[in-house]
């Protein structure tokens, strides 16, 4: 549809080629009025009736002499035929088209476009825009042409140097017309990202279908060919000559994508025959990640955007209390050091109650990235197939780490005694936190690790050195150094100590001892040396306490609550948030308190009760340091003052939690003053307001639970990363009675 107040693009369109890419931007332009007239080419006379009757051009030659002569600067000629027939086409163009005309084609493969174009026109001329619609059916011919067929698909420009500005600017415009994202790319990876993602899985389905077809009892073997098959071949029913062509014009990147291809086959061929399961479920387990992976960024939306642009805002009404029984998902801690110790374990680990939130998933896939065969997760279900302590594989590249902190801080100590080299990344949070921290001792330790500028991500690692165990005084209460000096450990010759200036979790500890690596405990120094085996272990991780907070905050905060979470993890180096609650004045009792795993787990009970404000105890501090944000809320909801010291940790954590905490209260009308190591909030109203996690999911769930005492809705931005800790917060929170909905804006 048009609008008035816009303007034609192009004067006049011509289309060369009216199948289902020309045809379907002929019929784009004519439906959407953004040229003045639309013009096809086709070499048949029946194709240019049947384009005029569907109403997809306006009118239709079979030779583009016909109307070359009115072409001008303000037009656009789109050729849309077989890759190997362009060269043709290029040749009639520089016969009869004036220079001005703008150009550009739809072929899959661009560096034989371009090589033809030289030969034609002597070198690529200015008025050439290369391009490719990412976009098409198995479908061909001008009866399969669609207006709406590029909305939401890309199309990739490839310009060169000669390519003239004006030109680009007009074929960019055009395609974003008809709804396509427009992106530009160098012509060489073009071509060899479109041979592995495209032109190679056609090669396998038409290879398949022939192979099949060619089969003395095809008969038999299609009759009863099933879902598998039809998913997998349909592209084979796609234009032949078109393929053709572009497997000729794209031959050494398609036989680079063929060979790797063909190795990977050979290689499952030979498991098959051997029966070597591991293998099997090796390549089986890595195909279903990136497969499941790539269904959701489908979902989003086709070919388009990424997940990364997703955003969540929750709104959340006032009022109302909690109840029932929750079990929150598994602590993300545990789930850690779960898949990192079964990994390196020799034998089979089986776990139960794995989070499945990002920042886990994150370190599973590092780990199948370096070719430990996983299994799950399903329903918190992950096997671990260990490889040793020395069988880890290089990663075919950096490991993304995504939002986690834990992943990228025990994986630097974990991979620094490897014999391969290695590269951690992360996303924008984690791209601005402290390495340093583990860069530094790790050094010491003989490792050869480099941060960025600043400490910061990525972490390059060196692999092939010997470490040397080190005693080591950590300037900050950090458990996630310790694990990773620790793990480091495992690899150094001698022994490491840590000790630690107040405590902090111990699951690193603890769950080497569960898989039989013996690690000793003295006052604040926890030590072992190098050298020993991790043998495989059963592991039930319990909820984590640190989501579990969030309703033990909003439980004492709303009258009339009483809401009771099991199977909560209480280890004592994570009691904290308990331990603050209860100097408030919260009610919450323990119950059916047991130790699974090496770890104890109690059910818990809050029922409301009213707050008072604390100072609260310096030693509480590293127990209760994820637990803060939501501990802010019920100092806002307490009487009096609450003076929070020694905590500037908080200020280098998926953002700078004080002060983003400080401004969100602030915006709900809370008194709340930031310090440079901690906070003082004076208890009070709550208002309503618009607020900003800025993108860290405690951020975003404590100000949900604020919502329980405030005096009008509040919405918080930036709430997608959520899912790094706690998947499935927004059902269980309306479970408990919080008034929370979710939009995707
Ligand atoms: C963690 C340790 C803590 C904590 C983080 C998880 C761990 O970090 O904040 O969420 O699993 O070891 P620090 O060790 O940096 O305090």
């Amino acid at each position: 549809m048009r609008f008035p107040h816009e303007e034609n693009l192009i004067n006049k369109l011509v289309v060369i080629g009216l199948g289902l890419i020309g045809g379907s931007l002929a019929a784009g332009l004519k439906a959407n009025g953004r040229c003045g007239e639309v013009i096809g080419i086709a070499r048949r006379q029946d194709t240019c009736e049947q384009a005029k009757a569907l109403g997809i051009v306006d009118r239709a030659y079979t030779s583009l002499s016909e109307v070359a002569a009115e072409l001008g600067e303000r037009d656009l000629i789109f050729i849309a035929v077989p890759t190997l027939a362009v060269a043709r086409v290029f040749a009639e163009i520089k016969a009869v088209v004036s220079p001005q005309v703008t150009l550009t084609d739809g072929a899959s493969v661009k560096g034989s476009v371009l090589a033809a174009a030289v030969e034609v026109f002597g070198e690529v001329p200015a008025q050439l825009v290369p391009g490719h619609p990412i976009a098409g059916s198995e479908k061909s011919g001008v009866t399969a042409a669609r207006a709406e067929l590029y909305r939401d698909h890309r199309v990739i420009l490839t310009p060169t140097p000669e390519t003239g500005q004006a030109h680009r600017d007009k074929v960019r415009r055009v395609w974003q017309s008809v709804g396509a994202e427009v992106l530009e790319m160098p012509v060489a990876e073009h071509d060899e990202v479109l041979a592995a993602t495209s032109h190679l899985p056609h090669a396998i389905a038409y290879s398949l279908v022939d192979t099949l077809a060619n089969d003395a009892e095809n008969e038999n073997i299609f009759r009863y060919a099933a879902g598998g098959f039809r998913d997998f071949t349909r592209i084979a029913s796609s234009d032949p000559v078109m393929w053709h062509d572009i497997m000729r014009a794209n031959r050494d990147s398609v036989l680079k994508a063929l060979d790797l291809f063909s190795q990977n086959l050979a290689g499952l061929r030979q498991a098959i025959e051997t029966e070597d399961s591991e293998t099997l479920l090796g390549v089986f387990t890595r195909a279903k990640a990136a497969r499941d992976h790539f269904t959701k960024m489908l979902a989003k939306q086709a070919y388009s955007n990424s997940m990364q642009d997703r955003e969540l805002r929750f709104h959340l009404q006032p009022g109302g209390k909690v109840s029932g029984s929750i079990r929150v998902p598994g602590d993300k801690s545990v789930s850690h050091r779960a898949i990192m110790l079964g990994s390196l374990a020799e034998g089979v680990t089986e776990i139960e109650g794995f989070l499945e939130g990002e920042d886990a998933l994150a370190t599973l896939q590092a780990f199948r990235d370096m070719g430990v065969v996983i299994e799950g997760p399903s329903q918190g279900r992950v096997k671990v197939h260990g490889v040793g302590l020395h069988g880890l594989r290089p990663p075919p590249g950096p490991l993304y780490l995504g939002n986690s902190g834990t992943s990228m801080r025990l994986l630097a100590g974990l991979l620094a005694g490897q014999a391969f080299d290695v590269v951690l990344t992360g996303d924008e949070s984690l791209s601005q936190r402290p390495m340093n921290r583990v860069a530094k001792p790790l050094g010491l330790m003989n490792a050869a690790i480099e941060t960025g500028a600043g400490g910061v991500p990525p972490v390059k690692i060196t692999g092939g050195r010997q470490l040397q165990g080190i005693d080591y005084t950590m300037p900050m209460a950090s458990a996630q150094v310790k694990s990773s000096l620790l793990l480091a450990g495992l690899y150094a010759e001698g022994s490491t100590r840590v000790t630690e200036p107040a405590p902090t979790r111990d699951h690193t500890e603890r769950m080497l001892a569960g898989f039989g690596y013996p690690v000793e405990r003295r006052g604040a120094t926890a030590e072992l040396s190098g050298g020993g085996t991790l043998t495989a272990a059963a592991i039930d991780v319990p909820a984590d306490i640190s989501s579990a907070a969030f309703f033990m905050v909003a439980a004492s905060i709303a009258p009339g609550s009483d809401l009771t979470l099991l199977h909560v993890g209480v280890n004592p180096t994570r009691i904290g948030v308990i331990n603050i609650l209860r100097l408030m004045g919260a009610d919450l009792t323990l119950s059916n308190e047991r130790v699974v795993g090496g770890e104890p787990v109690a059910d818990i009970r809050v029922r409301y009760a009213p707050l008072q404000g604390i100072h609260v105890p310096p030693d509480q501090v590293p127990l209760a340091i994820d637990e803060f944000p939501v501990l802010f809320v019920a100092a806002a909801c307490a009487q009096g003052e609450t003076v929070l010291t020694g905590a500037q940790e908080l200020r280098v954590k998926e953002s700078d939690r004080i002060q983003a905490m400080a401004d969100g209260l602030q915006v709900l009308g809370v008194r709340a003053a930031p310090t440079p190591d901690g906070i003082v909030i004076r208890g009070g109203e709550i208002g309503s307001g618009r607020v900003d996690s800025l993108g860290d999911h405690r951020i975003a769930m404590a100000f949900s639970i604020a919502a329980l005492r405030a005096g009008g809705e509040i919405q918080i931005d930036n709430c997608a990363n959520v899912a790094t800790s706690f998947p499935g917060f927004a059902e269980i929170a309306r479970g408990a009675g919080i008034s929370l909905e979710v939009y995707d804006t």
